[in-house]
């Protein structure tokens, strides 16, 4: 593939990646989810430290969780992704003791809905959750946080591009100074 065209395709992904809430009957074919998770131990992390553990709960035995989860189409999502923070083993800045377990388990997820959108599969970060009711469901240590479960599966309708709202850029963007 020419330069120009794989920049493209890499470009075309931030245009067709969109929040997906409803999820066809059909599951991730095995060797697709391998690679998404193997996004989750690439990402970087405030100083390598990888302060993460993310549980994989595919749709049969998910009931509990489903029970949780407060709209339809988030329950029939072939898998959900349950993002965890290990505070206690993060990068810590020293300044002004910000702790990075969520920037860094953050940025894996995103990492992983990037490779999900290249491989045609939808995903919705699920934040809108009772973290100490999730926590029990799954069974995950009282130290760790839940950041967010993340919804995957293959959308009902096709990812292509949208006119988003978004803040624009002369908003947002400062050069020099604020
Ligand atoms: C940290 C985070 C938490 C989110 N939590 C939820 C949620 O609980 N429920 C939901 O339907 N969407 C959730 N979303 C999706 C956002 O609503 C969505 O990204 C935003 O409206 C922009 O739309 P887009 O993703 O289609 O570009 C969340 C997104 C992020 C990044």
């Amino acid at each position: 593939m020419e330069e120009k065209e794989k920049l493209k395709v890499f470009y075309e992904l931030y245009e067709r990646r969109k929040s997906v809430r409803e999820f066809a009957d059909r599951g991730i074919e095995p060797d697709k989810l391998a690679r998404l998770l193997m996004t989750l131990n690439r990402a970087q992390s405030a100083a390598n430290r990888q302060p993460w553990h993310f549980i994989v709960a595919e749709k049969k035995g998910r009931e509990e969780l489903n029970a949780l989860l407060y709209k339809e189409g988030f329950r029939n999502a072939p898998v959900i992704i349950a993002a965890c923070a290990d505070p206690g083993s993060a990068w810590v800045r020293k300044a002004d003791k910000v702790n990075y377990s969520w920037v860094d388990v953050s940025i894996a997820v995103t990492e992983m809905i990037g490779a999900a959108t290249a491989e045609g599969i939808g995903t919705c970060w699920i934040a809108s959750l009772e973290p100490d009711k999730v926590k029990a469901a799954l069974g995950v240590p009282a130290r760790m946080d839940i950041v967010a479960l993340v919804a995957i599966g293959y959308p009902t309708a096709e990812l292509v591009k949208e006119n988003k709202s978004r803040k624009s850029l002369g908003e947002i963007i400062h050069y020099g100074k604020w």
